[in-house]
């Protein structure tokens, strides 16, 4: 039989052992958007909680599917649990649903035509978006707008020279200020979320950049660069959690040559100065206003 896994749901889903993750925030995982249609006995999806993008998920799943295959997808209640029924009915599905550990959780077998699913999937699909000009999708952080803490570091990031990295790099934004500086040798980007990474290498055309899917949490740390740029995440799995952009100041730090520097913008009610003035000899508030921080920490 052959199981496709979307994310993780949680234990009392029973998640099969055996499947194919899919999960574009999970690195190794195969593409939905691959999986070869009418290949798939169970798929079984941890819905994510953007309208688009679960819809295209959902989607993907469903084209994956073989005649008579089953979808088992579940969401929490108020990110995106309460729209799933009918989401799936809108595809043609009969669905059993239940409430389940605040999830909804709905289950449906394929046995007859589907509709809707070219439309779902072109509207999560990556695109150049007309305000940006980037290349993004539903799904990736802030895919249609350029984050606002983002926008106030690049406007005072300094021309660097050197080995730069860009830790949680999104779709590039600050990569390509920081490649306007002909002095950088090197800029690596680093994100978990793949279609991030893809959109990247896409919006950066320029030599001196590489761009790779991983947890910056799980990095190497040569100690070889020169500067770190970041607007670091604080959601893990949907919820706030402070302690990963706390990992990502101590990862910098590593990853620093001595008299390196970190510059990276925080929302201003995050508590990032106890683990910058560890792990850095000197800190400075370089701005803060309109509910952001910015940082430059030396090594
Ligand atoms: C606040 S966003 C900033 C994105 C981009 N730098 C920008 O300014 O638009 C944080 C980024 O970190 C990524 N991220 C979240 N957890 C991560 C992890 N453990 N390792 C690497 N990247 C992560 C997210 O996918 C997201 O793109």
């Amino acid at each position: 039989m052959t199981v496709l896994l979307y994310g993780r749901p949680p234990a009392v889903f029973d998640p099969p052992a055996e499947a194919t993750q899919t999960s574009p925030l999970i690195p190794g995982s195969a593409a939905l958007e691959e999986i070869a249609p009418g290949s798939v006995d169970l798929a079984v999806i941890h819905a994510p909680p953007g309208a688009l993008e679960r819809r295209a998920v959902l989607a993907h799943a469903l084209r994956a599917l073989k005649p008579g295959g089953r979808i088992d997808a579940m969401a929490l209640k108020d990110k995106g649990g309460a729209r799933l029924k009918k989401e799936l009915e809108g595809f043609g599905l009969t669905v059993m649903d239940e409430p389940k550990a605040h999830h909804r959780r709905c289950r449906a077998t394929v046995e007859g035509p589907l509709t809707g699913l070219d439309e779902a999937i072109g509207a999560g699909a990556a695109r150049i978006v007309p305000d940006t000009g980037l290349w993004s999708r539903p799904g990736v952080f802030a895919w249609d707008r350029i984050d606002p803490g983002t926008a106030r570091l690049a406007a005072v990031l300094p021309a660097f020279k050197g080995a730069v990295a860009d830790l949680g790099c999104g779709v590039g934004v600050l990569s390509n200020v920081v490649l306007a500086s002909p002095a950088v040798t090197a800029l690596t980007g680093v994100d978990l979320d793949r279609r991030a990474v893809e959109a990247a290498r896409l919006n950066v055309a320029d030599p001196r950049a590489s761009f790779q899917q991983a947890d910056v949490r799980a990095l190497p740390t040569p100690g070889d660069l020169d500067f770190v740029v970041m607007n670091p995440p604080f959601h893990d799995g949907g919820q706030e959690d402070r302690r990963l952009g706390q990992a990502f100041v101590r990862k910098a730090a590593e990853m620093l040559k001595k008299g390196g520097a970190l510059w990276m913008v925080a929302n201003r009610h995050l508590p990032y100065e106890a683990d910058l003035n560890d792990a850095f000899r000197c800190v400075r508030v370089v701005e803060e206003g309109a509910g952001y921080k910015i940082f430059e920490a030396a090594k």
